[in-house]
């Protein structure tokens, strides 16, 4: 792909750093990708670019047009501000049982947000398939677009730069890679892109022990945004797994709270997970060897929330 335009050549080229105080000593080296330093704070910054860039690319998407995605937050503000820079039209269907302050980052990107309304505020699936359905009908208009989050195949592509940088950084050398799993794009995307680079390395999933779907195949209610969506993540594959581990998201919400004031690394539940995760391995692998795990997006996101209170 060409060089991205504008205020997109923000994204990626991020920061890894080595955990010094958190990761146990006898263990091994624990690494993390800060992926909240991409302008909307989120490694979606990188699919949004992918899948926008690569349409408007190729012909398929052209400036005046409208992107359309059902969406609760962070895939929509990625998309709304890489629809801003190449002149697009955003809409994204939405709905109140979503974080306030990311309907607003949408809107602040110049999107129209539709909210279809939640019973008291409650994400269900009945609520995720009316989204769904209105998106559909709407992205049947003519000069439309419809981004596809959960479908299409640039939403992984769109993360294998992010391995590639990795590689780089550590000259090729990483045992195990390892995050929770949304989609699973940005897992299998980041290793798609270390493996590309000639370095090998084990993949591990991580997702909520409160909804254990791909460990036993029951999901259940739990509060890390942006994980654990209640069915099989589309871009994931199984095959190039070596394990997947429940982790408890009370441990997950105790480290981003550790991490914040131990290590000056600000971050959303889901890079919790992440962490707690990567230290267990980093202990079972012992001293001489490399984890590398993703820090999804910046804490500022969930400021107001129970995070951080
Ligand atoms: C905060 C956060 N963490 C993790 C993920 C999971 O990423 P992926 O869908 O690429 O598996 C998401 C996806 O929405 C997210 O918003």
């Amino acid at each position: 792909m060409k060089p991205f335009p504008g205020a997109l050549g923000a994204i990626g080229n991020t920061p890894l750093v080595r955990l010094g105080r958190i990761a146990p000593p006898d263990a091994a080296e624990v690494w993390i990708k800060l992926e909240g330093g991409n302008p909307t704070g989120s490694y979606k910054d990188r699919m949004a670019v992918s899948v926008l860039g690569r349409a408007v690319g190729s012909g398929r998407l052209s400036a005046g047009d409208t992107v359309v995605e059902y969406t609760g937050g962070s895939t929509g503000t990625a998309l709304a501000f890489v629809s801003a820079v190449l002149g697009l039209r955003f809409t994204a269907v939405s709905s109140d049982a979503f974080s306030a302050s990311k309907l607003e980052a949408m809107r602040a990107f110049g999107a129209e947000v539709i909210i279809e309304p939640s019973e008291n505020g409650a994400i269900t699936p009945e609520l995720i398939q009316r989204m769904k359905g209105r998106a559909f009908a709407l992205a049947e208009a003519p000069g439309t677009f419809y981004a596809d989050q959960f479908g299409s195949p640039d939403v992984r592509a769109g993360y294998s730069p992010m391995g590639a940088e990795i590689a780089a950084a550590l000259d090729g050398r990483i045992d195990v890679l390892c995050a929770a799993v949304g989609t699973g794009a940005a897992l299998m995307g980041t290793f798609d892109g270390i493996s590309a680079a000639g370095a090998g390395s084990k993949v591990v999933a991580f997702e909520p022990l409160q909804s254990p779907l791909l460990t036993t195949g029951r999901g259940g209610p739990h509060r890390v945004e942006g994980i654990g969506v209640g069915f099989e993540p589309p871009f994931l594959d199984r095959e190039t797994l070596t394990d997947i581990r429940a982790i408890d998201q009370e441990d997950a919400f105790a480290m981003c709270r550790r991490l914040a004031r131990e290590e000056g690394i600000f971050c959303g539940a889901s890079t919790g997970l992440n962490v707690v995760g990567a230290i267990a391995l980093a202990r079972e692998l012992g001293p001489g060897g490399r984890v590398v795990t993703l820090g999804c997006d910046s804490g500022l996101k969930y400021l107001g929330g129970p995070l951080y209170a």
